[in-house]
């Protein structure tokens, strides 16, 4: 069965397995990329990989609404129950992976920051390696460039999702070498083009990728998806 990813525009994804969707790092109210309202997703799973307003901002309301667990790190699980009153829960933390219905995520190291958007402690970042029935997507999510993303990439990884905005994550140039450590079937861009600051050229990124790695670089515009 194919796997649908769309893309809701900065670092927002839905994932759809035919018998399960996976929504990534919920921003929309305040996300420029889109017009979803979160009110209007239908989701089975929520992963958040940090606690910044640009992926968490919209956790609390969807999982509330829904019932979809949100997996994360154990902090920030803790801190949407309290704070937020979201009962359905898993949190976990770096290397681990947490196995259900759909298959599973492993939360990977990321270098980066996690304070949630009311100044508490979110723990560690992460990346999200998904395992679904045998089809493996790495979501690098906020990070910059680290060497161990080879060891990320030894399972063989059917597609990567990378940041390529720069200033907060990394840029196009470390992208392209993150590409070849993970090696990647298929890679997409991520984190790119919200505001001014993060402003990329996505396509010129593509021949890039095209020209120095063995990777499929696939971009889409903000609502786009694509079937792997
Ligand atoms: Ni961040
Ligand atoms: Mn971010």
């Amino acid at each position: 069965m194919p796997i649908e990813f769309t893309w809701y525009g900065h670092a927002t994804w839905l994932l759809n397995t035919g018998n399960h969707k996976i929504l990534i790092d919920p921003f929309f109210v305040d996300n420029p990329s889109t017009d979803v309202s979160p009110d209007d997703v239908d989701v089975d799973f929520i992963c958040v990989s940090h606690g910044h307003g640009d992926h968490i901002a919209d956790c609390a309301a969807i999982a509330n609404r829904t019932g979809a667990p949100v997996i994360s790190i154990f902090e920030i699980t803790n801190w949407l129950t309290e704070k937020h009153g979201v009962q359905n829960c898993i949190g976990g933390n770096i290397g681990g992976t947490i196995k259900q219905d759909f298959g599973s995520v492993k939360l990977t190291n990321a270098i980066h920051s996690s304070q949630l958007p009311d100044g508490s402690y979110g723990g560690n970042p992460a990346g999200l390696l998904f395992e679904l029935d045998g089809f493996k997507a790495y979501f690098a999510c906020d990070t910059a460039l680290f060497s161990d993303m080879s060891l990320i990439g030894e399972v063989g990884i059917d597609v990567a999702v990378l940041p390529i905005g720069d200033h907060f994550t990394m840029g196009i140039e470390d992208s392209v070498l993150a590409t070849k450590l993970v090696n990647p079937k298929s890679v997409l861009p991520t984190h790119y083009n919200t505001w001014p600051p993060i402003a990329q050229d996505a396509n010129g990124w593509a021949e890039l990728i095209r020209k120095s790695t063995s990777a499929e670089p696939i971009v889409l515009e903000p609502g786009g998806t694509h079937q792997f």
